[in-house]
């Protein structure tokens, strides 16, 4: 019988029912998996160490998972050892980790940021909606244009400069050396969100990157069941996270913590494979009638393979690939995705299913159609994230739909 048990043994039943079983000493259970604490309080020896804990002279958990939380710090500690990065901080979507990354950076009315015209469509609208309203101006770029880049910093004071490893769904490679070496020379953040990447193929700080962004609803989790971000950078710019965090209260819950942590654990395994059947497919596609152009980096002919290679230290690709489909509109489109039998016509990526996406309608819906086709992403664009399963499976599947158009 624990403690607490003795205290509440000679209690009320409706007394019992609440505190019987609780709070016993897990000293001794040295559980392999890191188990899930969902308790939102915790108990001191006495009042002294609760106020030293508040006041932060000494570690420990106070009020989880706003202030911080054992099962998520196990979940950090994963991530920023894997991205080489000195801390991690985990939260409940991609989204959330952008927006606070951003804040952490210093971006505030009247900042300036540099981001690549291409990020995820919900990042592109975060930037020019909200941080716009906000009063930040927000400078969007061709990644690829380093003396446009170069210019802005130039002439205005930029705080960050944001783009992503591989973009999507055109899957172009930033320059991560030279832009973290341009936006230092300005004394701006550079951030990176490797989400397409994962920690397997590149790790963004040691090529100069201050924040590493990941949806880790994607690969990171890897499993389609679970949404997650997280930023890997330096303790002081974590810090300033979470003293901004514990005001917007942007949490991520203990069980999908967990759940993130468990899917982590096999990433190199599933990136392995699915950077292989990207890779095989891609192939494939380059040489099929019906298509007119194929997008991915690691395709002898891509514009930045020699990047991508130094970037991946030759390790891959990644998983996702996109393609025009010869002559096809919206309706040829939705015919092609009703006609997946195995891919799934499913709005993510980086999961061990293949999945395929119309950016149109998905990634990129909140852009005008303009603002889409001024970036390349035409009607006919389709965009696929490949599984863990066999690529023969996934072309023969790819293949009968292509027929259907
Ligand atoms: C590159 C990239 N960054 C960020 C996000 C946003 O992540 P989440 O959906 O977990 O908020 C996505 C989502 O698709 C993405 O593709």
């Amino acid at each position: 019988m624990n403690k607490e048990d003795l205290v509440v043994k000679e209690k009320q039943f409706i007394t019992r029912a609440v505190h019987a079983g609780e709070r016993a000493d897990f000293s001794n259970v040295n559980s392999v998996v890191t188990p899930i604490f969902p308790s939102v309080g915790y108990t001191f020896a006495d009042s002294n160490e609760l106020d030293a804990v508040l006041g932060g002279e000494q570690p420990g958990y106070v009020y989880s998972p706003r202030y911080a939380n054992p099962t998520i710090v196990a979940l950090e500690t994963a991530v920023a050892n894997l991205e080489g990065a000195e801390a991690a901080l985990a939260l409940p979507s991609g989204m959330a980790a952008i927006h606070l990354a951003l804040l952490g950076a210093g971006v505030r009315a009247g900042s300036h940021v540099i981001a690549a015209a291409d990020v995820y469509g919900a990042t592109y609208t975060l930037l020019q909606n909200i941080f716009t309203e906000l009063g930040a101006t927000v400078h969007l770029v061709d990644v690829l244009d380093l003396a446009e880049i170069k210019r802005i910093l130039k002439e205005v004071p930029v705080t960050a400069v944001l783009v992503e490893t591989i973009s999507n769904p055109l899957m172009k490679v930033a320059d991560l050396p030279q832009l973290a070496a341009l936006a230092h020379t300005h004394n701006a953040r550079f951030l990176v969100d490797n989400t397409f990447c994962s920690p397997y193929l590149c790790n963004p700080i040691r090529f100069g990157a201050d924040m590493v962004i990941h949806s880790a609803t994607k690969f990171i989790s890897g499993h389609g069941d679970v949404m997650a971000g997280l930023v890997a950078t330096t303790n002081e710019l974590k810090n300033e996270m979470v003293r901004l965090n514990k005001l917007l209260g942007s949490s991520l819950g203990p069980f999908e913590a967990w759940l993130t942590h468990r899917g982590l654990k096999t990433l190199p395994l599933r990136m392995r494979q699915q950077c292989q059947n990207a890779l095989t497919i891609a192939t494939w596609l380059q040489n099929h009638p019906k298509i007119s152009q194929v997008h991915y980096a690691f395709l002898p002919d891509h514009p930045q393979f020699d990047l991508m290679h130094q970037l991946s230290g030759g390790k891959g690709g990644g998983a996702v690939l996109s393609f025009e489909v010869r002559g096809a509109g919206k309706p040829e489109i939705f015919a092609l995705m009703d006609a997946l039998q195995l891919i799934q016509p499913a709005t993510s990526l980086g999961d061990i299913y293949s999945l395929m996406l119309y950016p149109a309608i998905s990634s990129h819906r909140t852009l005008t159609s303009d603002e889409r086709h001024s970036l390349g992403i035409g009607d006919g664009l389709l965009r696929l994230s490949a599984g863990i399963e066999d690529a023969a499976d996934i072309q023969a599947d790819l293949a009968q739909a292509l027929e259907i158009v």
